[in-house]
């Protein structure tokens, strides 16, 4: 089996495990939807899902700008017969217009300026994809009639500093840490005026750190590709910290069970839901695990927490998805742990050629300047 072929099995395995054809038989097929962000870590497993549940009758759009890849190539999008891949952002009323003359009825808006730090980096530019982007899709969706929109919210964007755990979907904060988080509270803001005000059937789904197949490692990525690659190539693994924090870390195809959900279930619409496997991980652990599954001999390097990352532990509670979209991550983070580096080796080339540290500016920074010289000690 080529790369394409086993991670098509992966999500159709996945699928039948869940039972999630089952559950959704007939709602998805024959439909056309759009996935903003499709080429991205999530939606490039999204769309391999959806082109199943829509099958040969229905259309999978991704509207994505290559951005997070910094490649024209969209390798990451599974060429399937059904997937319709359009090269365009949505802030481009060219673009959307493109796709929404599709006529798709349910949208999964995953295209974002991700995340934190690159926020922190580039405030405005931020502002401009993740809410005037946002806002534009909303119009789009509005004039159209849609059965649902799905908006990814994100948990770590929400709940602000400090809050009780596991977090609970009604605690609220306004002490935001970075425009990225401040922009993900306005989106699910502008969802819910939609919602009210419109009666767009809007869901905002809050993603807790995803991991798994598809996602690229770079100076602003998740802590997990970005371990994996440097741990690939030999290379010190920095911990910001002390390795005693934890995170949410959520197997990407329980994120897109979760998605499939919210998209089907109409108790979802006007609700905020967190999506997450429920159980914390410590760094220590994860560093372990990933020295482990690919022999790294380098060392770790411990580097000062920077300044906007106030979360000491993040969990969080899944209870109300269970409830009203009968949300269930099955995948235990070993086995997902697995098949992210299984990934890695099958990608390998394509993920060098586009693995993004660069030197420059601010923390991300620091560790691409720690990355080019360690590089220099290898050598
Ligand atoms: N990955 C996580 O751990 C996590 C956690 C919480 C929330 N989220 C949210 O989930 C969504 C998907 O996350 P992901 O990890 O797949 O991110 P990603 O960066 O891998 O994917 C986002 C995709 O959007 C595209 N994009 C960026 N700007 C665009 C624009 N202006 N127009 C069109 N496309 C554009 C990028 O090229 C990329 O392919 C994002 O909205 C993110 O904020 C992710």
């Amino acid at each position: 089996m080529n790369a394409y072929e086993k991670r098509i099995a992966l999500v159709y395995e996945y699928l039948e495990r869940s039972y999630l054809e089952e559950e959704v038989a007939g709602y998805y097929s024959g439909r056309t939807v759009l996935v903003t962000g499709g080429a991205g870590a999530i939606g490039s497993n999204l769309i391999i899902a959806l082109s199943r549940l829509v099958g040969d009758n229905g259309k999978v759009l991704v509207l994505d700008n290559l951005s997070a890849i910094k490649t024209r190539d969209p390798w990451n999008v599974t060429p399937l017969p059904n997937i319709m891949f359009v090269l365009g952002d949505v802030r481009n009323d060219v673009d959307l217009k493109r796709v929404f003359k599709e006529e798709p009825s349910i949208v999964f808006h995953l295209a974002a300026f991700f995340a934190n730090q690159n926020s922190v980096d580039y405030t405005e530019t931020s502002a401009e994809v993740d809410v005037i982007g946002h806002i534009k899709l909303l119009e789009y969706s509005k004039i159209i009639g849609l059965d649902k929109f799905i908006y990814a919210s994100s948990g770590c964007a929400i709940y602000g500093s400090y809050p009780e755990l596991p977090l609970k979907e009604e605690f609220v904060s306004m002490h935001l840490t970075t425009p990225y988080q401040i922009n993900k509270m306005a989106g699910e803001m502008y969802c819910n005026f939609y919602n009210h005000h419109y009666d767009l059937p809007t869901v905002n789904c809050r993603f807790f750190n995803s991991y798994g197949p598809g996602e690229v490692p770079g100076q602003y990525r998740n802590v997990i590709p970005n371990f994996i690659y440097w741990a690939m190539k030999g290379i010190p693994l920095p911990i910001t910290g002390t390795g005693e924090e934890t995170r949410d870390f959520t197997y990407v195809l329980d994120l897109v069970q979760g998605l499939v959900k919210a998209g089907f279930y109409s108790t979802a619409i006007g609700e905020s839901l967190n999506l997450a496997s429920g159980r914390e991980i410590k760094i220590r652990d994860l560093v372990e695990k990933v020295i482990e599954a690919t022999g790294n001999k380098a060392d770790i390097i411990f580097k000062e927490r920077r300044k906007w990352d106030t979360k000491p532990r993040l969990l969080a509670s899944i209870d109300k998805a269970r409830q009203l979209i009968g949300y269930e991550p099955i995948v235990d983070f070993d086995e997902g742990f697995q098949s992210n580096i299984e990934w890695f080796e099958d990608n390998w080339e394509k993920i060098e050629e586009v693995a993004d540290f660069p030197p420059g500016m601010s923390s991300a920074v620091r560790c691409g300047e720690m990355l080019q010289c360690s590089v220099g000690v290898l050598k």
